[in-house]
């Protein structure tokens, strides 16, 4: 089946209101390309004036709570971000499981927020090098979908980042091999879970994406797209990873 790719860039606790320059050239190319979806998610505070800004680019958020309200100070609700002007959230991004101490249940919970109030859920996973070393990176991270993704989950608000902890902003990637090994044991472990539904399931990679590497990547077998840090805080390195997963539809 063919899914449409989706380059998502997280812009982690990067950029101020000037930063949202770089949003024209950015909504400018998924304009060019119809045939990839694209998002930003830039820090909370900027959600609003983001969507302001490019009302035609699908803006997200980066983390989201698992309760709809009450006394949680600091931390922000599916729902405030969905008025917000939000389509997205990651949830369970590797930096927050190590940060913030987020479980999977914790990131089930998030996920299954995101769905009550209409923001499609982005669950990350991904091994550390020590897990990766020792040989359990697949058992690592099918755990984690195991725990992560809800049991109603269905393409129309799921999808799924593997994100290898160690090549987030190292410029280490996994080899294609092991892009494509990890990519089908996901998939496996989704159909497992869900059945059918997980063939449309969009499986993104994470982890040093940038313009050289994109296109070799987003040609892996179940790779349907990309979640993108470093290299989606300018335009000028964003666009060419939205024009490499457009040339492959
Ligand atoms: P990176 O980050 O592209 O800077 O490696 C990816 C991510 O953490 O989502």
């Amino acid at each position: 089946m063919t899914r449409r790719k989706l380059i998502a860039g997280n812009w982690k606790m990067n950029g101020h209101i000037d930063h949202l320059r770089e949003l024209h050239g950015i909504e400018k190319a998924a304009k060019a390309h119809p045939q990839v979806d694209v998002a930003i998610c830039p820090p909370a505070t900027l959600i609003a004036p983001a969507v302001a800004r490019v009302p035609n680019l699908a803006i997200g958020a980066q983390d989201c709570h698992a309760s709809d309200k009450g006394a949680h100070t600091g931390c922000l609700s599916a729902a405030m971000l969905k008025e917000a002007g939000a389509h997205h959230v990651i949830v369970g991004h590797s930096e927050r499981r190590a940060d913030q101490g987020e479980t999977d249940a914790d990131v089930h919970g998030k996920a299954e927020a995101a769905h009550r109030h209409g923001l499609t859920a982005i669950v990350c996973v991904g091994e550390t090098e020590a897990e990766r070393d020792a040989g359990e990176a697949e058992m690592v991270v099918t755990g984690q979908v195991a725990g992560s993704v809800p049991a109603d989950a269905t393409a129309d608000w799921l999808v799924i980042a593997y994100e290898p902890v160690w090549a987030i902003g190292t410029g280490r990637v996994p080899t294609l091999d092991d892009v494509a090994a990890m990519h089908a044991a996901i998939r496996a472990k989704l159909a497992d879970m869900i059945g059918d539904k997980a063939e449309g399931v969009r499986i993104l990679y994470g982890g040093s994406m940038n313009g050289d590497n994109a296109a070799d990547l987003l040609a892996v077998d179940n790779v349907d797209g990309g979640l993108v840090g470093g290299a989606s805080l300018s335009a000028d390195k964003f666009v060419p990873i939205i024009e490499a997963g457009a040339a492959q539809g």
